[in-house]
């Protein structure tokens, strides 16, 4: 079984990571308060919805709706649900590291409320993603419309935080090579994967699809970061985790949900490290300057660079610039000037002489590249 840690175990600040990858039992703004500043990389929230159903909800049969009418589900008004609301996002603003971020998953009865209090605490929004459902459940009384998604607000954790994680590069490759949309197509968790009891009954009412989180892990994490579910449920976010190579945290007060999400989560077998490689574009790669071509000894000031048709040439000055023509400029300033153009790729645009052959200078860059990626 996963590892359950009692609230009163935790202690702040001084405590070992003792509760990475365990589920926390207790009320979640405490079980936050013990855990340390900055200390996960990313936080997948799936808060009370707060439903306000007036009653039970009946089938035109008069069969009954295995709606959300659980405990944790009730808040005496709009007033103390957004007190807790603000309670838990600030705690988990304050855990969270600098360059992480949060997603906050609700339906029409809360995420509104949910992102201005996000705003107002500071955090920076940077999407909202539409998880459309598949197989949503019909609109028993014909009043309104059938209501068919849920949505995923993901926000920084200030506007500062520029240097947070987006695996952009990987998300495009595995969608035909276009841009990740904002509007996500999945069903509802039903099957096989759908936990239930000996009883044969669902053992949340609220369990997430695994391709979900497995969609917000892949974008927003790298393997090996923590990611903190403060409302961990049936454990969705530590099963997904586990088995994309990541740590979590869990926070839960109901055992019965706590039992389940621990056997769920000790079965996982986590992918390997060949699996779990994120491809990475040429945003990610580390910059490398044209003078440390020169300080490498890869070119030399005095030596002559031409254009892949030797149509154009210039010097390598000492201070890394070049020059042509009486003009002077960097790679890219000096190759857009000598074709008329207003701007241009050096890296690509000038050559070097090797024996008959010309290659580009980014042979070179990339030579730079791999000693950095074998040193990092
Ligand atoms: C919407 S469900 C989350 C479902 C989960 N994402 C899953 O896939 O199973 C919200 C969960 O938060 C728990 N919860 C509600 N209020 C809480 C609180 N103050 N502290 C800790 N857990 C709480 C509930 O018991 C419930 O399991």
């Amino acid at each position: 079984m996963a590892a359950v840690l009692p609230l009163a175990d935790l202690k702040r600040q001084a405590a070992p990571n003792n509760w990475i990858n365990s589920i926390i039992k207790g009320d979640c703004v405490a079980a936050l308060e013990a855990l340390p500043d900055h200390s996960v990389d990313a936080i997948f929230a799936d808060p009370p919805y707060n439903l306000q159903l007036g009653g039970a909800l009946h089938r035109p049969d008069q069969s009954l709706v295995d709606a959300v009418d659980n405990d944790w589900d009730q808040f005496a008004s709009f007033q103390v649900y957004d007190a807790f609301t603000r309670a838990w996002l600030l705690a988990c603003r304050r855990v969270l590291k600098p360059q992480g971020t949060i997603w906050v998953i609700g339906s029409y009865h809360n995420i509104f409320r949910v992102g201005s209090i996000m705003q107002d605490l500071n955090f920076w929004l940077l999407n909202d993603i539409v998880w459309r459902k598949t197989n949503p459940m019909p609109n028993f009384k014909g009043r309104r419309f059938q209501n068919a998604h849920e949505t995923m607000i993901w926000a920084s954790r200030d506007a500062k935080g520029k240097s947070y994680t987006f695996n952009y590069d990987a998300l495009k490759a595995s969608n035909d090579d276009v841009q990740m949309r904002s509007d996500w197509l999945f069903p509802i968790c039903s099957g096989g994967e759908r936990l239930k009891g000996d009883d044969g009954k669902k053992v949340h009412p609220t369990q997430k699809p695994e391709a979900l989180l497995a969609r917000v892990i892949m974008a927003s994490t790298k393997p090996g970061d923590v990611i903190l579910d403060p409302f961990f449920g049936s454990g969705t976010t530590g099963a997904v985790a586990k088995r994309l190579g990541r740590n979590f945290v869990g926070i839960e007060r109901e055992q019965d949900y706590i039992d389940a999400a621990s056997a769920r989560i000790e079965a996982v077998e986590p992918l390997g490290k060949a699996e779990l490689t994120v491809l990475t574009g040429k945003k990610a790669e580390p910059r490398v300057a044209f003078t440390t071509l020169l300080e490498a000894g890869l070119l030399k000031p005095g030596q002559v660079l031409s254009d892949a048709r030797r149509r154009v040439s210039a010097i390598i000055r000492a201070d890394g610039t070049l020059a042509a023509n009486g003009e002077a400029g960097s790679i890219h300033r000096l190759g857009a000037k000598v074709q008329g153009l207003d701007a241009c790729n050096g890296w690509t645009f000038w050559h070097f002489s090797e024996g008959e052959k010309l290659r580009p200078i980014d042979d070179l860059r990339a030579i730079i590249r791999t000693e950095l990626s074998d040193i990092g």
